[in-house]
Order: C-alpha cells, then structure tokens, then sequence
C-alpha cells in the first residue's frame, strides 16, 4: 500500500510534465489600463506582504505537490531551499505517506531544518490526530486540507465516497490550534463551496481553480484503458473562482492558485481580488526539466517582472496593486454573475 502510494506519487510528477496544458486560468479576459504617468520609482517598489505572522518578499508560494519517495524528498530538499533563499512560504504535498511510514516522514521533516513558512496538507476525510500529526511533523505554521474530490474519482484505486468532509472541516476549525487553509486541487472554489466555507469560518481559502494543473489528465494518463478526454475541461476557472470567493467576504485570505505562471497572473490575481498567490506545476517543471538554479531564477524573476508590472500600474505596493481597476472581458465576463 505504501509502495503504491509512493509510486503513485512518481507517476503524477512524471505525468504532470507530459500532461497538454490546453485549460485556461481566464487571466486574459482581465484588462488593465497602462499608466503612462507612472509616479513611481522602480527601485522603491515594495512587494512584500504579511501572511501567518511573517513578512515575506512577495504574495507568491509554491504551493503543496510531494513528499514520500526519495525524489520527492530531493524536490522538497531543493523547493524548500529555494523558497527560504526567496522568503516565501511552501507547502508540501499530502502527508498520508508520511504519517503512515517512518522512512517517508523524513521526506517532509527536512523542511523543518528550512527558515521560512512550512504549510502541511493533508485530504479532508483525515482525523483531528492526523492533522496534529502532520503539523508536528514539519512545524507547520499552517496547514491545508484538500479536495480532491475530482481527482480521487479518476484515479483508478481512489476513493468514491465523499461523504463527511464540511462536517469534518467544522470539526477541525473547532479543535485544531494551527491555522487552517482549505484547498481545492485545481478544479476551482465555486462560489457556493466558498459560501460555506466560509459560513463554516474558514479564513484562508486557496482556490487553486482550473487553468493549471489537470489532475484529471494526469489520473487518466496512468490508466491504459480509460479514456475521459471528455472531462479534461471540468472545473472552475481560477479567476472566476477568486472573484466570486472575494464578491462573498473582504476579510477571508484568498490565495489564487491554478495556472500562474508569470508575474502578469501573479499582479492580475491580486487586482480581482487575491491576497496572495500560489503555484505549483511551472516551479515543479523548472526545476526538473530544467535545474535548481533554473528554478530558483525562475521565482527570483517573478519578483522582479512583478515590479515592473506594479511600475506599468503606477503602484507602489501590493495594497495599491489591490486597488487597480480592470474591465472583465470574453469568457470571464459572462461566467462572473
Ligand atoms: C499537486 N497538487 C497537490 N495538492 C494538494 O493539496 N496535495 C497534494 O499532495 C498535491 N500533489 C500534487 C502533485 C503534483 C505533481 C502537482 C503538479 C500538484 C495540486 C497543487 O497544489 C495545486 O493545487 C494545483 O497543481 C494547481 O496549481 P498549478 O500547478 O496550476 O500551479
């Protein structure tokens, strides 16, 4: 069971690197007017934020993908290293294996050596000793609980039963004393999953919408038989899910995540409505078709476009870039009520 699991684990990384990439965020139906008055001084540009208690250099983290074999071990090694060089916070992936098998936990515990924000993760339907667990596993200062239920229902050996898990999140709000994030795994937050989230008390939503990652390719990919192109589009694009999660509360912490890319997506996220932003796919493909140092440019970068975004708009901080005006367009503009 815990052989299977670490191979599957293998074979999503493996597969999210061949996987089409056809689904879109909707970034590109958001439009922002360029400021040719721009009173601003780049090198005065400040992107840092507030999360969890600590200042970090930008609304940006690498959000939860692995953690169980021993690749997994040199990605989270590698990520975690280069997100406390950026100080910006990561999240491991689901941490089942390791509360399951002494060996793996020390996939997910080397991060606890890093100096920077360690986020836990682990499925909704795990118990309030489970989740104690896992934050003590990596000292967590927060820790998600995904769904995935889109991904378990294609995933060969998956769960099928989905019943208990708002119940279950209620119950951990209540009796867990680290913060807790809820997470979707890129198929989005709709804004009726959000509203009772949120009516739950949920404070940090990561709505990781469709345009990313496709769980739903990479499950289908593993099985030679099935074939479910026809669900490849299924889920809530990420800007529609972070304007309708904002349109419900000012003060719940949205994280944006499916499908950002570059520091347009980051800015354009932040403007609809975003505290911050996450991303996993593109860092984990950086850094394995291309190297660490690929990978950690690649995020250094992002730092450094965003500020010439954040120049463009004429904005000097990121509580400015929240109030940057845009015009919806195309797709997004019908889908958002
Ligand atoms: C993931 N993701 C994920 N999410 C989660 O909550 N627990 C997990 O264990 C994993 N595992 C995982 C493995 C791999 C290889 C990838 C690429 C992703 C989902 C991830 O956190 C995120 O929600 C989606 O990938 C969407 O963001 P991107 O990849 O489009 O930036």
């Amino acid at each position: 069971m815990i052989s299977k699991r670490r191979e599957r684990k293998d074979e999503h990384i493996e597969n999210y690197l061949k996987t089409s990439g056809h689904n879109d965020p909707l970034f590109d139906d958001i439009y922002l007017d360029h400021n040719s008055l721009s009173d601003i001084n780049f090198d005065e540009i400040d992107t840092s934020i507030e999360f969890l208690g600590r200042k970090i250099s930008m609304p940006l983290m690498v959000n939860a993908m692995t953690g169980g074999g021993e690749l997994s071990a040199d990605i989270n090694e590698d990520l975690s290293s280069i997100c406390q060089s950026l100080n910006i916070p990561m999240a491991v992936g689901s941490q089942t294996i390791g509360l399951e098998d002494e060996e793996a936990s020390e996939s997910f515990t080397l991060i606890k050596e890093k100096d920077l924000v360690r986020i836990g993760n682990l499925g909704a339907e795990r118990s309030l000793e489970d989740f104690k667990n896992a934050a003590g596993m990596i000292d967590a200062h927060a820790i998600q609980i995904h769904l995935n239920v889109a991904q378990e229902l294609f995933m060969p050996e998956g769960d099928k039963d989905f019943r208990g898990y708002y119940d279950n999140i209620k119950n951990l709000l209540s009796q867990l004393d680290v913060p807790i994030i809820v997470k979707e795994t890129g198929n989005g937050l709709s804004k009726e999953v959000s509203k009772k989230l949120i009516g739950a008390g949920v404070k940090y939503l990561d709505v990781s919408g469709s345009g990313g990652t496709n769980f739903i390719e990479i499950e289908d990919m593993r099985d030679f038989v099935s074939d479910y192109k026809e669900f490849y589009n299924w889920g809530v694009p990420t800007a529609k899910a972070i304007i309708d999660a904002r349109s419900l509360s000012k003060d719940v912490f949205i994280i944006g995540s499916g499908g950002i890319k570059t520091a347009v997506d980051m800015a354009k996220a932040i403007i609809i409505g975003a505290d911050m932003t996450a991303l996993s796919g593109e860092a984990l493909r950086y850094l394995l078709l291309g190297s660490y140092e690929a990978c950690l440019d690649y995020l250094k970068d992002m730092n450094k476009r965003l500020k010439i975004v954040m120049a463009l708009l004429g904005v000097k901080n990121i509580a400015e870039l929240k109030k940057v005006d845009y015009k919806l367009t195309g797709r997004l503009k019908d889908l958002v009520d």
